[in-house]
C-alpha cells in the first residue's frame, strides 16, 4: 500500500513544485515505485518531467473514469518515476468533483487502485484552498508544506493548522527559499521552530540558481546538479521526511 505525500500550500510560489519532483526523484533513485499526480492546470511538474500536458478526456474524464487511471499514466526520462499528468482542463477540477456526491472523497477513489502499484504517490497541488484541496486533505496521509520564512508566510501557515485541526492528514512543514544572509530569514526560521516544534522538518531548502534552473534543464538538481547545496538539501529533506513518517 503506498503512502501518498502531497507538496501543499495556500500560498503561490513557495517550491511546491520543485520539492514535488526532487523528492519524487529520490524516492524512486532509492528503489521506491513513484508516481507523482501533477493536479496543477499550469502543469509545472509535467514540464519539469518532459512529459506532454495533455489528459484524454481532461478532468473530469479522469475523475469518471470506473475502474483504473493507469492508461493515463506516463513514464520520465527517470527510472522507476511515473508521471500522472496535467493538462489545461484540470482549470476546471473543482467544478469537476463539485458533480461527485461525496466530491471531496474522489480523488482517493481515483488513486486506489494505483495503490498497490507505487510504494509512494506524490501530490503536486495547486496554491489555493479549495475542493481540490480538500479532497487531497482526504486523499494524502501526509501534507507537505513549503513555508518561506516570512510573515505572510507564517500567518498562512497557521491558516492551514487551523484548517486541519479538525482531523485530516500529518502537517510536516519545511523551510524554503531561504537566505539565511537575511536576518528577517533567520527571525523567522527560529520564530516557527519554537511554534511548531514537531510540525516543522529540521531539513531546508537553500534559496538557489540550481533550483531555478529546473525550468531551463527540464530536470531535477540531484540529476544536473548532484553536488549543489540544493542537491544535499533536497536529500536531506527526503530522510528527514522519511524519519518522520517512520515515527510517532
Ligand atoms: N529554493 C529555491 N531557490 C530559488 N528559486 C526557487 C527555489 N524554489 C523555487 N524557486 C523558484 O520559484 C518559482 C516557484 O517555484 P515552484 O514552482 O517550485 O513553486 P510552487 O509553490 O509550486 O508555485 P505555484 O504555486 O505557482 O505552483 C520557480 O521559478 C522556481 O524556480
Ligand atoms: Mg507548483
Amino acid at each position: 500500500m503506498s503512502r501518498v505525500l502531497a507538496t501543499y500550500n495556500i500560498k503561490g510560489g513557495v517550491g511546491k513544485t520543485s520539492a514535488a519532483v526532487n523528492l519524487a526523484y529520490l524516492a524512486a533513485r532509492d528503489g521506491a515505485r513513484t508516481l507523482l499526480w501533477d493536479l496543477d492546470p499550469q502543469g509545472a511538474s509535467t514540464y519539469l518531467l518532459r512529459v506532454q500536458p495533455r489528459v484524454r478526456g481532461g478532468a473530469r474524464g479522469l475523475l469518471r473514469k470506473r475502474g483504473d487511471p493507469s492508461g493515463e499514466i506516463k513514464g520520465s526520462d527517470h527510472p522507476g518515476l511515473d508521471l500522472l499528468p496535467a493538462d489545461f482542463s484540470y482549470r476546471h477540477m473543482d467544478l469537476a468533483l463539485d458533480r461527485f456526491k461525496r466530491p471531496t472523497l474522489r480523488l482517493a477513489r481515483v488513486l486506489e487502485p494505483l495503490r498497490d502499484q507505487y510504494d509512494y504517490i506524490l501530490l503536486d497541488c495547486p496554491p489555493s484552498i479549495s475542493l481540490v484541496s480538500e479532497s487531497v486533505f482526504e486523499a494524502a496521509d501526509a501534507l507537505l508544506v513549503p513555508v518561506v520564512p516570512a510573515t505572510l508566510s507564517a500567518r498562512t501557515l497557521e491558516q492551514l493548522c487551523s484548517v486541519l485541526a479538525g482531523g485530516g492528514p500529518r502537517l510536516l512543514a519545511f523551510f524554503s527559499i531561504v537566505d539565511l544572509r537575511r536576518p528577517l530569514h533567520r527571525d523567522a526560521m527560529a520564530r516557527l521552530r519554537a511554534q511548531h516544534p514537531r510540525g516543522m522538518l529540521g531539513a531546508a531548502i537553500p534559496c538557489s540558481d540550481d533550483v531555478e534552473r529546473m525550468g531551463a534543464e527540464r530536470d531535477v538538481v540531484a540529476s544536473f546538479a548532484p553536488s549543489s547545496s540544493a542537491a544535499f538539501a533536497y536529500k536531506a529533506l527526503w530522510c528527514d521526511l522519511l524519519r518522520r513518517l517512520e515515527g510517532p
